[in-house]
């Protein structure tokens, strides 16, 4: 019988002995470089992109070049998908590719990718999850801290999609995630994966944000606005609205003047809204380890689903 194609669209997909299983493994990867140098020799990925990137794009390039593979980027406006059905130009590059990875605007457009293809298909970020964000936050917490187990991650910002992969995967590792979501993109918010993740006793909801950055060992902070809406002149108005109402949520000095928790992001940062600068270059700011780590998670999550670990 064939084996199915393993994906990452969501963590979802995974078991959470799936997801230790990798983890530990890209904590191998991280202190083992130069041992996967030609694991991926002879292997293409495609990089399938409609929204802008700057980590995603230059982590999955340089983690194809360092493990000597090759990577073609693919700007969506400017390929044939524009034209066609999804699953069948999927088929078509799947035909020439070990793995695809896609960052597109919409889930279900993500999932007729998958349909199509007859390699393993990696989600670079759609409108619900960001599952290869949230990997490498949690490699970043296990190196930072030596394990990941019990960890108390406080979420401040918008409930977006980066949110729905961080509930995801804490509840799978035993991370306790506080939610402060003053805002909820409506379309993102998932209720069965939040009362799971509340089940485990691994899910709150806080509103009261002194509390919750007193009482966490690492803080974590995004975007109040989605990458293709923050320049949009006819998102302008919202943009306002939010920020006057997400202002008093914003990770500065005076806020987090009683608390102990090391700061993340994941990048691109929106200096003086979600975050000051004093913070970003503070001792506490662990935001460039954790960006720098989208290499190494996705290293690991290319090399188990090509079956080479
Ligand atoms: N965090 C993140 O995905 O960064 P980019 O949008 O720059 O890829």
């Amino acid at each position: 019988m064939l084996k199915e194609t393993k994906h990452l669209i969501t963590w979802q997909d995974w078991s959470d002995d799936e997801i230790h299983s990798l983890l530990d493994f890209a904590v191998y990867v991280k202190n083992n470089r130069v041992y996967f140098s030609e694991h991926m020799s002879g292997r293409t990925l495609v990089m399938l992109f409609q929204k802008t990137s700057t980590r995603t794009r230059v982590s999955f390039e340089a983690g194809m070049t360092e493990m000597g593979g090759h990577a073609i980027y693919l700007d969506w406006h400017t390929t044939n998908f524009q034209l066609s059905d999804i699953d069948l130009e999927a088929t078509y590059l799947s035909r020439n590719a070990s793995l695809i990875m896609a960052r597109l605007r919409k889930h279900e457009d993500l999932l007729l990718l998958k349909k199509g293809s007859l390699v393993p298909v990696i989600n670079g970020c759609c409108n619900i999850y960001h599952p290869c964000q949230a990997f490498a936050d949690m490699l970043t917490i296990r190196l930072d801290k030596g394990k990941i187990e019990g960890t108390t991650l406080c979420y401040i910002g918008v409930h977006n999609n980066v949110t729905n992969s961080l509930i995801s995967i804490t509840s799978a590792l035993g991370v306790h995630l506080v939610l402060v979501t003053p805002i909820q993109n409506e379309y993102a918010v998932i209720k069965p994966l939040m009362e799971k993740a509340k089940a485990k006793g691994l899910l709150t909801q806080e509103t009261n944000i002194q509390n919750a950055v007193n009482n966490c060992e690492y803080v974590y902070t995004d975007t109040w606005v989605d990458m293709e809406f923050f320049n949009d002149p006819n998102f302008q108005k919202e943009k306002q609205k939010r920020t006057e109402i997400m202002m008093p949520y914003q990770l500065n000095s005076e806020l987090l003047k009683n608390s102990k928790a090391k700061v993340m992001h994941d990048m691109p940062i929106h200096v003086g809204y979600e975050i000051t600068r004093e913070v970003i270059e503070s001792e506490r700011s662990i935001i460039f380890n954790q960006a720098e780590n989208r290499l190494d998670a996705q290293k690991a999550i290319m090399l188990r689903l090509v079956g080479m670990s």
